[in-house]
């Protein structure tokens, strides 16, 4: 029989409340027959003070037996900043290798969006994960003085973007408009540039099938404003994707509906799904987050084990849900998750 043996991390903040709702709504939408294991670690702030840790080799080694990690939010201001993204999150990231950073943006019906008009919001950014600026390769010389010198490497191999734009080629291909986006700067960063564009426009004689385009970073973000319908599947580099994703976002109902997954395509390490939110501590154990950009969470973690019909069901649920809310008074953290859980279980 079927089984999903799931890492549980609440982490922060709001991260306690959305997470118990996207666990409502997981065990609602799973049949009888597939059992769900759950175990929950306490990683973040309350950890980090109470022994140091962020994230101990014991603690991986517990993390790989899993067959995929449902994650809230980590991050309090009482911790230094950079401390819990480096030693926790971003750890994981490369310790799994998760170097696909999958982060979808559907404006649903009924859900307000900043831009005028009704624009048609329906892509994917293919975020790559391990790479980039983001390896920690740097370094100062003549700290705190005047003549301070600081450099942030960016790190791009062609292991590392090949794999990613293939992955990227591939859900182009499995999408109906079958169109791939290459974000970048290779303008002005015309190392990484060359790499990735070379990588890029090889891996597309591999499929003739995919229309192809290439914008420069900057221009992309204006595009995902003026024209967000021009995109279906973007690929790019990690900070880029950090930051046009958040563009994303915004554009395409906010924070409270934005859902992502870091993941390992063969399966050799389990993926990990988080809202792209953080743990906004401001509203934190008031009931009023909105659990919703974890339980799309949840449909891509079910989607990556192979639930598809369950995945498909979440989604559902999630756009009846928004277009019902308009006009109606604002619900609890946990309303929102007992209507969801209720809609996929019918
Ligand atoms: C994200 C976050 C992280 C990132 C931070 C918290 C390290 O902004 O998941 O987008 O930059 O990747
Ligand atoms: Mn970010």
């Amino acid at each position: 029989s079927r089984s999903i043996n799931l890492a549980v991390i609440p982490g922060d903040g709001i991260g306690q409340e959305v997470v118990a709702e996207g666990l409502k709504v997981l065990s609602a939408v799973l049949p009888q027959d597939v059992k769900l294991e759950t175990k929950e670690y306490d990683f973040g702030a309350k950890r980090y003070h109470a022994t140091g840790e962020t994230l101990t080799d014991a603690d991986v080694d517990a993390l790989k037996q899993h067959d995929a990690i449902l994650l809230g939010a980590i991050g309090d201001p009482s911790v230094p900043s950079g401390v819990l993204e480096r030693g926790f999150l971003l750890k994981l990231r490369f310790l799994f290798d998760h170097h696909v950073n999958l982060r979808p943006s559907k404006l649903l019906p009924g859900v307000e969006t900043p831009l005028k008009g009704e624009p048609a919001i329906d892509f994917v950014v293919v975020r790559e994960g391990t790479e980039g600026p983001y390896t920690g390769n740097g370094g100062t010389i003549r700290k705190g003085t005047p003549h301070e010198v600081a450099t942030e490497v960016s790190v791009n191999t062609a292991f590392g973007v090949e794999r990613v734009v293939r992955d990227a080629f591939a859900r182009a291909q499995a999408r109906p408009r079958k169109k791939l986006t290459l974000v970048h700067k290779n303008n002005v960063l015309s190392f990484a540039g060359h790499l990735w564009t070379n990588v890029f426009n090889q891996v597309a004689e591999e499929f003739p099938e995919v229309t192809t385009d290439y914008i420069h970073v900057d221009a992309a973000t204006i595009y995902l404003v003026t024209d967000p319908a021009r995109f279906d599947v973007i690929v790019t580099d990690n900070l880029f994707g950090d930051i046009i994703t958040d563009l994303a976002a915004a554009v395409s109902g906010g924070i409270g509906v934005a859902a992502s997954g870091n993941i390992n395509p063969s399966g050799e390490f389990p993926s990990m799904f988080e809202p792209v939110h953080g743990s906004a501590p401001d509203i934190a154990g008031q009931g009023k987050a909105d659990p919703t950009a974890t339980v799309l969470s949840v449909a891509l973690l079910l989607r990556h084990l192979g639930y598809e019909a369950e995945a498909a069901r979440i989604d559902e649920a999630v756009s009846v849900d928004l277009a019902e809310r308009t006009g109606k008074p604002a619900r609890s953290t946990s309303e929102i998750g007992d209507a969801l859980a209720v809609r996929v279980a019918g």
